[in-house]
């Protein structure tokens, strides 16, 4: 019970890490909001999770999104203690055919989210003077890829707002760190794996086998091996790790 009474808010949870990140909490004695533009699996995915998990309508492109949603949380929970900024969005083109749209849709939810609910949560962390956000970053954020240059820009960028976030807000109390997972099986692989079948002319599956076998470790990665991160960095034994960026990749990537 590591997270006994404290509370949490974390974006895009209705599936994948996010919703493993909500489990693992709930299960260390927290209480979570479980925020997603996508309410009904929100709601389904809060619905077998007991009391201490709700559901959350939240689009992090939209500030009037954003404040109400922050509203209902601490209503609902009384006080926020954790942010976990993890809703994302991925896509993949070669350089020359990428849209001025994808590029727009994708830093306005990976980045522009990203800072706008860490200025929610610090604006409530600030005046109770502790606090804690964990943004969700990548190892694609650490390098480029030929066909992946706008994600890889947007988790660059996310690690450069944890690193300038952190800094501002330390003196409030209020740690701010990131995790760079590697390769993470699940519905978010599969759309990648679409993806590099499309561009490489790859059979369906064929990239996921490729990059799991890639990984020194043996495989991909599951949302599960991500949570002890997320629950350490949440708490006390963590409070002197400032503006950091942890890769939690079966030794994928080295920082
Ligand atoms: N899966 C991986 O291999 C991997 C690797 C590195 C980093 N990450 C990062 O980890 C995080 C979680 O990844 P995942 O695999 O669980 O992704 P996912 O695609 O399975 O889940 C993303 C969630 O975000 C929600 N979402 C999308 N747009 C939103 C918006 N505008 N407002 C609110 N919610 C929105 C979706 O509805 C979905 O529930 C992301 O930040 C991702 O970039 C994932």
């Amino acid at each position: 019970m590591r997270l006994h009474g404290k509370t949490a808010l974390i974006t895009g949870a209705a599936r994948g890490i996010g919703l493993a990140f909500a489990r693992a909490y709930l299960a260390e004695g927290a209480e979570v909001a479980i925020a997603d533009i996508n309410l009904e699996a929100a709601k389904k995915a809060a619905e077998g999770l007991g009391p201490k998990a709700h559901a959350i309508a939240l689009d992090v492109t939209r500030q009037d999104s954003i404040d109400a949603a922050f509203a209902e949380a601490v209503q609902k929970m009384g006080k926020l203690d954790i942010l976990i900024n993890n809703a994302a969005l991925f896509s993949a083109a070669p350089i020359a055919e990428i849209t001025r749209a994808d590029y727009d849709k994708l830093f306005a939810v990976n980045v522009a989210g990203t800072l706008f609910c860490l200025q929610a949560a610090a604006r409530h962390m600030i005046p109770r003077g502790t606090g804690t956000i964990i943004n969700m970053a990548s190892q694609a954020g650490r390098r480029g890829e030929g066909l992946v240059a706008v994600y890889c820009a947007t988790k660059a960028a996310v690690i450069s707002l944890t690193q300038s976030a952190g800094l501002g807000l330390i003196q409030h109390g209020i740690n701010v760190n990131a995790i760079a997972p590697g390769v993470v099986d699940g519905e978010h692989w599969d759309g990648v794996d679409a993806f590099f079948a499309k561009y490489e002319g790859k059979p369906l599956g064929q990239k996921k086998r490729e990059v799991g076998s890639a990984v020194p470790f043996g495989r991909m990665g599951s949302a599960d091996d991500l949570t002890g991160m997320a629950i350490f960095l949440a708490t006390d034994e963590a409070k002197y790790i400032v503006a950091q960026c942890f890769g939690v990749d079966g030794g994928n990537w080295m920082a």
